[in-house]
């Protein structure tokens, strides 16, 4: 495939201009089209993609798997443990090694005040493009597959539709702050009005916020905020909740420091808000065509009702979940 963009890391979509996004999204949606016509789209033959996963995942790992065999190449399905990261080697010299021996790098690595250094030094060192497979500061390729299915759903109507993120009660374990702020950066930037709501121990990172400002300023959209979960579901025509850890409660360097605390309080003030919850009466507060979109895994029962994820006229999050592959075979055929 002829493009412009090989070599392109992809950290965050936030270094990628919207002209180059919306390549992004063109390539996706023919993807997309040639998968279910069976066409195939041999764009990175015998091509090698090293993936490091410090954490668990289903769609990620498995879009970026699949993807890769789709576009004739192979991914190794790498984990710390399996490698001598966990003896210490650095992010340096193992971007160095593999760079040198295959054709991109992708990783997954969500510690908090860790995941995004660890990518930033793999692309340093890297001479072939390095990937973030979600990290604790963005979730970019999720972020993509979004948008995909906003634009499927909406088709061109996204000026100012408006999309609530908000945070959610879960008890599964204190997910990373990437989704929604990647949702705020970039939304925006094609003139969507998006609402966070969140419990006030539960803020996103604020120099995040703030671009996240600049961007909408730029892209002609909007990004409010509200501590009332209510008030953000009142006409909205996207719903997206979803819990969050409350690490934005902290400055990185004391939550480094007294990390065992910080996750100590982050629990207790969590149980107060076991009432956060997407259900049939905060749907019925939205714009009566509403769609229900989630990163997944859901917290079932916790973040959402069964009720509403399982209602086909609402629910639109396995169409969400397809397109990571689309999105993530769009990212590695034009960068590879
Ligand atoms: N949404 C998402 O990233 O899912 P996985 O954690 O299963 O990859």
């Amino acid at each position: 495939m002829v493009s412009n963009l090989k070599g392109k890391h992809f950290l965050t979509c936030d270094d990628w201009t919207r002209e180059e996004l919306d390549k992004v999204f063109e390539t996706a949606f023919d993807l997309k089209g040639k998968f279910v016509e069976e066409t195939p789209t041999l764009y990175l033959p015998h091509k090698t993609l090293f993936m490091i996963f410090f954490e668990q995942s289903t769609r990620t790992r498995n879009s970026m798997e699949a993807g890769m065999t789709q576009l004739g190449g192979h991914a190794h399905d790498l984990t710390a443990d399996k490698m001598q990261l966990s003896h210490g080697e650095s992010a340096k010299d193992t971007a160095i090694i593999l760079s040198r021996m295959g054709h991109g790098i992708a990783s997954r690595n969500c510690f908090y005040g860790i995941g995004n250094k660890y990518l930033s030094e793999m692309a340093e060192y890297s001479t072939k493009p390095v990937m973030s497979l979600q990290d604790d500061v963005y979730h970019p390729f999720q972020g993509l597959a979004d948008l995909m299915t906003i634009f499927e759903y909406f088709r061109k109507e996204i000026q100012n539709l408006k999309v609530t993120v908000s945070w959610a009660y879960a008890d599964t374990h204190s997910k990373p702050l990437s989704v929604p702020q990647t949702q705020i950066l970039l939304f925006p930037r094609y003139g969507i009005d998006v609402t966070v709501a969140h419990p006030k121990e539960f803020p996103l990172n604020k120099d995040i916020v703030e671009k996240a400002r600049m961007n909408a300023k730029a892209g002609g959209g909007s990004v409010k905020f509200t501590n009332i979960m209510d008030e953000a579901f009142e006409d909205a025509q996207v719903v997206i909740p979803k819990n969050w850890g409350g690490f934005g409660n902290y400055r990185m360097k004391d939550y480094l420091e007294n990390e065992e605390a910080c996750n100590k309080e982050m629990k207790v003030n969590l149980e107060k808000y076991r009432d956060w919850i997407c259900d049939e009466r905060r749907i019925k507060l939205a714009d009566d065509k509403v769609k229900l979109m989630h990163a997944l895994p859901a917290d079932r029962g916790h973040e959402v009702t069964d009720e509403i994820l399982d209602n086909p006229e609402i629910s639109i999050v396995f169409d969400e979940a397809e397109n990571r592959l689309h999105t993530a075979k769009s990212i590695m055929a034009l960068t590879m």
